[in-house]
């Protein structure tokens, strides 16, 4: 079968260093704003936030400076390198998997997870892992990639199948494998758990009032609700 938490590993290990500039070029300028909306979800009352697949930072950077403090977490000791250097010791970062977090229940007041479901075998059970540390009333917020709908979804498919296989091989071989990958994962990930199927998962793993928010014509998703 299929490993997508090890094919994770391999695929982002050489991504690091050049991470945060092309994911920003390769995605037109679109995913800062995404994260930008994705933090606004959390509220800004000081809260303590356990940011899942952190990476080298991006969303944890954000949230501090909305004023939270925050744990990074992620499965990829590269990425997190480059996320130690920019935090020092600002921020305090765990090397773990989403599937099985390294907390006592209810240990966080909220809880932001980007670009992650695709890279897990089971998004029903690390949803029931997620909501499990956040403590009730508090806030779980995901980013995701979308599929755009209409005039602009042949637009993406063009884009993901010549654009960004091109643009990735041009900047590096890791990107190159990346840009290969992003359009099949991102289209089968939601063949596999269209948005309604998604959203009774986060209801399921015991998330309240969920919501979720198209961006960019639906390049991006941001879904949010409240441990209930
Ligand atoms: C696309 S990056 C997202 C990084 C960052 N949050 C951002 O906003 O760009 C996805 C991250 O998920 C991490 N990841 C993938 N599977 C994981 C798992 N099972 N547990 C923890 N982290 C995982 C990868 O190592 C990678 O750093």
């Amino acid at each position: 079968m299929f490993d997508r938490r090890r094919h994770a590993q391999q695929l982002f290990a050489p991504l690091g260093p050049t991470y945060d500039r092309v994911g920003a070029v390769l995605s037109f300028g679109q995913d800062p704003c995404w994260r930008r909306f994705l933090v606004s979800r959390v509220p800004a009352d000081g809260g303590l936030v356990l940011d899942v697949a952190t990476g080298t930072g991006l969303v944890a950077e954000l949230l501090v400076r909305a004023g939270h403090p925050v744990t990074g977490l992620d499965q990829s000791p590269e990425m997190l390198a480059l996320a130690r250097a920019r935090f020092g010791d600002r921020v305090e970062l765990i090397e773990a998997s989403a599937d099985a977090l390294p907390f006592a229940d209810a240990s966080f007041d909220h809880l932001t997870v980007t670009y992650l479901l695709r890279y897990v075998d089971d998004p029903a059970a690390v949803l029931r892992e997620l909501a499990r540390v956040v403590r009730p009333g508090g806030t779980v917020a995901m980013l995701e990639f979308g599929l755009p709908r209409g005039l602009w979804r042949p637009l993406w498919e063009l884009y993901v199948r010549v654009g960004l296989p091109l643009g990735g091989r041009i900047v590096s071989k890791g990107w190159g494998e990346a840009g290969n990958f992003l359009g099949p994962s991102i289209r089968g990930f939601w063949k596999r758990l269209p948005e309604p199927a998604l959203l009774d998962l986060w209801r399921a793993a015991g998330i309240a009032d969920v919501q979720a928010r198209r961006l960019s014509a639906g390049g991006g998703i941001v879904v949010w609700g409240r441990k209930a």
